[in-house]
């Protein structure tokens, strides 16, 4: 108890100097603008129509018009799982697009924290698609009191890190397609900061038997997303895909406000806008920069370390494994 409240501790200094407003400012001065590639880029985010999400579908449509180049085409799937949110997400980003023709965009529908959805999603979606280049696992959410979803599973572990885990294994033979090691496809999870406050609990992955507290489920799931980046370009490292872990800071989004409204005031002056947030999002799904970095931890355009000093939430070797194959229980 005491060990945890250091960790959060740290967790909170460190977001405090690091994870606001003005240290992206300062940090962004020296960066370049982001270029779209001269070839056509096919892009999957979760939880599009809101926050983040729909931050990152707006920023690939900015960077898109911006680079202008002769070869240059993007498609944008935007998965919501609220079809009038979803439609609402599309209106605004189609009068974004305006009369860019080589833009395509489209809504599909599925409730990520039912696994059975994600079967019929991937199954539709690797039969209506082609090519699929980057998967921004982004959808997530903060639930204030414990939660099972229609089969029993505990709600923030379905939505963040199964639906996590099960888009990207289902997707990964549309992801390898027509690929190379030099043009790879990338899959992005979007974890937390809120990690730093965890260990990986590799056998009790849904945090059953421990008694709810919404900070920490949520961060377990965020350290969880983040194994499984490092764990899979490992795994599949002589495959043509990168997969990367990444972390926004703190972000004006309707779920931080919603979630911890607290720490939102407190901190609201001082927050990252979406924008900001998803800079390193885009990067890590445009840029050729961090391709030699296959299974990191990013932020701020960064490799950043998955574990704060002193916090002891390293995880072995032996953890790891055990962990994903619990997951594979589920596949
Ligand atoms: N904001 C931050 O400061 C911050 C910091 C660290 C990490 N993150 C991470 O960034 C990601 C986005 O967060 P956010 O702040 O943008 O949250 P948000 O404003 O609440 O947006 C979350 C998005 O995910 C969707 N979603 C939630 N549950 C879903 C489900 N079961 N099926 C399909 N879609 C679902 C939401 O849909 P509805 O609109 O229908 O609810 C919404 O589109 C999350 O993974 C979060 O952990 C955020």
């Amino acid at each position: 108890m005491l060990f945890q409240l250091f960790r959060t501790a740290v967790f909170l200094f460190k977001g405090h100097f690091e994870f606001t407003n003005r240290s992206f400012v300062e940090k962004s001065k020296h960066w370049l603008p982001l270029e779209f590639p001269n070839e056509k880029k096919v892009i999957l985010v979760t939880g599009g129509n809101a926050g983040l999400g729909k931050a990152t579908v707006e920023q690939c449509i900015e960077i898109f018009q911006r680079s202008n180049k002769p070869q240059q085409q993007m498609e944008l799937h935007v998965l919501c799982r609220s079809e009038q949110k979803g439609k609402e997400a599309i209106q605004e980003f189609e009068h974004q697009i305006g009369n860019t023709t080589s833009i395509k965009i489209h809504l599909h529908i599925c409730d990520l924290m039912q696994p059975k959805w994600i079967e019929q999603f991937t199954n539709n979606f690797m039969q209506q698609t082609e090519q699929l280049d980057v998967l921004i696992n982004n959808a997530g959410a903060l639930f204030h009191e414990r939660k099972e979803t229609p089969d029993g599973l505990e709600a923030t572990f379905a939505t963040n890190s199964l639906s996590t885990f099960l888009l990207t294994t289902k997707l990964l033979p549309l992801l390898r397609k027509n690929k190379t090691q030099e043009n790879p496809a990338r899959v992005i999870n979007i974890s937390s900061g809120g990690a730093y406050t965890v260990k990986l609990e590799p056998i009790d992955v849904q945090l059953q038997k421990q008694e709810f507290n919404n900070s920490l489920f949520y961060s377990q799931t965020k350290r969880q997303q983040i194994v499984m980046a490092a764990y899979w370009a490992k795994k599949y490292e002589k495959d043509p895909v990168r997969f990367y872990s990444m972390h926004p800071g703190w972000c004006e989004t309707p779920g931080f406000m919603s979630s911890l409204p607290e720490m939102y005031n407190l901190y609201k002056n001082r927050v990252r806008t979406a924008k900001q947030g998803i800079d390193t999002v885009c990067w890590l799904a445009l840029s050729d920069e961090p391709l030699e970095q296959n299974g990191k931890f990013f932020f701020d355009r960064q490799v950043t370390p998955e574990h704060a000093t002193l916090c002891r939430t390293q995880e072995t070797p032996e953890d790891v494994e055990i962990f994903m194959s619990t997951m594979n229980k589920w596949l």
